[in-house]
């Protein structure tokens, strides 16, 4: 029996393309069923000033194919010398939607991030007041903390701290992995999202290190305990519309994630909206699949939802998706979900 449903088409609230041959080969995984996406600044170097993101801006777009559409949402990677009043001239010209922060060491590409949340004050508080939004990053980076308890100390020790001290910052926190990140969201009256991955709907810490370690789903922040995955599919089905998709896809060749020191990240564009219907279904929420994917996002960036529809049919077979992406650089594996998955995009 075949069975479709058709949702607005989605968008992809976080969202890394890389540059060059690595941007030309993993744009169209994403440009093929996504409107929109909000593109990580976690270049090398980073994109830190506005003139930066305007030019970025124009490779990804001479980067996709004629026949797709497509729009890159701009953000600036926020350093400790970001000059309030770029971010404000890049926002006013309607180029950056969101500024994002790493704590300086946090993941792939951090090393130009925060490590005194003092020295970026006068940043958050230019964003306040413009009603710009920060995309953070959540996990702390001190030796004595666990990489498991990384998130949940964060919120603790930085965010609410950052977010007490700026009335009206509105802030989403970026794939969040605990049930403690998304008690804290829904604690909240005002200002607050957060992303949620595909990948972390799927798996759970046991998955990538039980029966032989799986560099392919190793991703940071890492994938948590059984219970925090539950919680993260109960928020993303729940239609609160504070959580939204994120999907995080950060590609890396094959021969850079599978040696002693791997890097972290999962790419899931290609088959993410399948995984998503799979997802939904299963926790028999699929009128929900819409709002996380299509329109929790843009009402929280106040913008209008994308003008276009997709449609997802679920078949009897099970689907094949690529096993890898070729890129000049080498190839990307796909993401594995490791069941079967009979939905796809029509
Ligand atoms: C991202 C990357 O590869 O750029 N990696 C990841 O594991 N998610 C960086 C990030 O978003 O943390
Ligand atoms: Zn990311």
């Amino acid at each position: 029996m075949t069975q479709s449903l058709t949702i607005t088409r989605p968008d992809d609230w976080h969202l890394h393309l890389r540059d060059g041959d690595m941007l030309r080969a993993v744009l169209p995984e994403t440009a093929r069923h996504f409107g929109r996406a909000i593109i990580m600044p976690n270049l090398v170097p980073p994109v830190v000033t506005g003139e930066q993101a305007g030019a970025y801006r124009d490779r990804i777009l001479s980067a996709l194919p004629g026949d797709m559409t497509f729009e890159p949402l701009m953000t600036l990677y926020l350093t400790e010398d970001t000059d309030p009043e770029d971010v404000a001239a890049a926002h006013a010209s309607g180029l950056v939607k969101a500024v994002k922060l790493y704590p300086a060491g946090a993941t792939t590409n951090s090393a130009s991030g925060v490590r005194d949340f003092d020295k970026v004050r006068p940043v958050l508080e230019k964003m306040a007041e413009i009603g710009l939004p920060l995309c953070t990053h959540g996990e702390v980076t001190d030796p004595d903390i666990d990489i498991f308890d990384r998130e949940a100390v964060f919120i603790d020790r930085v965010l609410d701290p950052i977010r007490q001290a700026t009335p009206g910052l509105r802030v989403v926190m970026e794939h969040i992995t605990t049930r403690n990140a998304a008690d804290y969201v829904r604690s909240q009256d005002k200002d607050l999202g957060a992303t949620i991955t595909t990948h972390h709907l799927i798996i759970n810490r046991n998955h990538i290190l039980v029966g032989g370690i799986k560099p392919h789903y190793y991703c940071l922040p890492v994938a948590k305990r059984e219970e925090h995955r539950i919680a993260l599919r109960a928020a993303a089905t729940s239609g609160d519309h504070r959580f939204f998709l994120g999907t995080d896809s950060a590609p890396h060749t094959d021969a850079n994630k599978l040696q002693a020191c791997g890097c972290a990240g999962c790419f899931t564009a290609t088959n993410t909206m399948a995984l998503l219907a799979h997802v939904f279904e299963e926790d028999g929420a699929l009128d929900q699949l819409e709002g996380f994917a299509s329109r929790n996002g843009p009402a929280f960036y106040r913008l209008p939802e994308n003008p276009g529809q997709i449609t997802l049919v679920k078949q009897d077979a099970p689907v094949a998706f690529p096993e890898q992406i070729d890129t000049p650089d080498g190839p990307v594996t796909v993401f594995d979900p490791g069941f079967p998955v009979h939905w796809t995009v029509a």
